[in-house]
């Protein structure tokens, strides 16, 4: 038999096949990925939809109440909520009622992707919530983010109640700049001990509006809702915006009033006292609080004189609301909050009292710190919780990276900047 000597196929052609393969395959990935490209860059643009609320019958384990309304009329819990997260604020400690109530509903959060908040300090846009698709139903939007009302509206539905807090904006800059002060550049070069009185001395000595991170040194509320911190406070502008948040927004709470915010909070969302429980999250520890003398307040309260118009315009419809309820209801009703909060309190938290980071037993319950420093406090729970508390102790004492953790948002963003602050701590 006459064998037929196969050639042997040269290493030319042999090279010629692989990268004819290997171009077929870049061609498919490419094809692949205009094709995704493509309908990331055009999504049709479903309207959103009038609520997130779950329809009438359908299960939820919620027996509507009276709430609070009067008329008699049947209060249904609102369901779909924008908090407006500002830095801060006690917002921490907003934000666990939040969780607790989204659990306890099955309620949809719009979540980030990869950290814990919405690329603050870039304007919020719809595309940074996670798995978003146009047209989906998104009930309760609440981390960090810089607002910005049109995109925020594309992701909630129309019913949306807008909440957010503020605080007095001499203690809040106080608090940014001691929080903060580590990663503003600008604050590094400050003389002496006491680099706040120093800045506060001559701001302008000090500020650069265009130093990285310097806006959370001046008008930090103004400019997490979205507008221009560095404004002359007597720009026609100031004014606008203060009306445009005020049109926006159906409750602006004070964090000095927490207690009476939640009050006003459970009224128009019409949720029951249960549901406003909290623990105060992120507290710091005395020794490292500065208590603003007289000169000092007046100062930083004219350094930050946008947000001063924005608190006190606020503390002023705050004060309304409080006697449109009622004011001997309100304090019926604060007495009440307090009493079972004090009631919570016994039952979960050991000593009853937070602790310093290095005295919590359980490494779940270390809160997030600033970074250079471990002043932010937490708790231990009670041991021998009455099983029907078990859950709900845990859950009013979990810090906020780890409730995060917990109802499935990717931070892998934020988990490795605090590995990298354990090891600069
Ligand atoms: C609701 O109102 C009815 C009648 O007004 C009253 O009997 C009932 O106790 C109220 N329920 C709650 C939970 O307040
Ligand atoms: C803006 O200024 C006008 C005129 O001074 C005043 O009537 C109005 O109340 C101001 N609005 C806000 C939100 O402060
Ligand atoms: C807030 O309003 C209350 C009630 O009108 C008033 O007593 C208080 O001085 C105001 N606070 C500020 C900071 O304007």
């Amino acid at each position: 038999m006459l064998q037929v000597r196969q050639k042997p196929i040269s290493w030319k052609q042999r090279w010629v096949k692989h990268v004819t393969v290997a171009c077929f395959f870049m061609f498919m990935i490419v094809l692949y990925c205009l094709s995704t490209l493509q309908i990331y860059v055009s999504p049709p643009e479903l309207p959103v939809p009038l609520s997130c609320a779950a329809p009438p019958g359908q299960h939820s384990t919620h027996s509507p109440t009276n709430g609070s309304q009067q008329n008699n009329k049947i209060c249904v819990p609102k369901m779909d909520v924008m908090f407006m997260k500002t830095h801060k604020t006690a917002s921490s400690t907003f934000l666990n009622i939040l969780f607790r109530f989204g659990e306890k509903h099955n309620l949809k959060f719009a979540f980030p992707n990869g950290r814990n908040d919405f690329f603050y300090p870039s304007y919020f846009q719809h595309t940074y919530v996670q798995d978003f698709k146009s047209g989906m139903c998104f009930n309760i939007l609440c981390n960090h983010m810089r607002f910005n009302a049109a995109e925020v509206a594309k992701v909630l539905p129309r019913d949306t109640l807008y909440i957010t807090i503020l605080r007095d904006p001499a203690e809040l800059f106080e608090s940014s700049f001691h929080y903060f002060g580590h990663l503003i550049p600008l604050t590094w070069s400050i003389p002496g001990k006491d680099k706040m009185a120093e800045f506060l001395r001559d701001p302008n000595l000090y500020f650069s509006p265009n130093g990285f991170s310097s806006f959370y040194l001046k008008n930090l509320l103004f400019f997490d809702f979205g507008q221009d911190n560095t404004l002359d406070p007597s720009d026609p502008q100031v004014n606008k915006s203060i009306g445009l948040i005020a049109e926006r927004f159906h409750l602006v709470m004070l964090m000095e009033h927490f207690e009476e915010s939640l009050i006003l909070l459970k009224d128009i969302l019409c949720w029951e006292m249960v549901d406003i429980l909290f623990f105060k999250l992120n507290s710091r520890q005395q020794s490292t609080m500065s208590k603003l003398t007289p000169q000092l307040r007046a100062k930083a309260l004219q350094w930050n004189s946008i947000d001063w118009k924005l608190y006190k315009h606020f503390n002023v419809t705050f004060w309304e609301k409080v006697e449109t309820y009622g004011r001997e209801r309100m304090t019926k009703d604060v007495a009440e909050l307090r009493r079972r909060n004090a009631e919570m309190e016994k039952i979960c938290i050991k000593g009853g009292h937070p602790v310093m980071a290095k005295d919590i037993h359980e490494e779940e319950m270390q809160p997030w710190q600033p970074i250079g420093e471990r002043s932010i406090m937490g708790y231990n729970l009670n041991k021998n919780i009455d099983k029907a508390y078990q859950v709900l102790c845990r859950k009013m004492l979990l810090p906020e990276i780890q409730y995060l953790t917990d109802l499935g948002v990717n931070l892998w963003v934020t988990k490795l900047w605090e590995h990298v602050r354990n090891i600069i701590n």
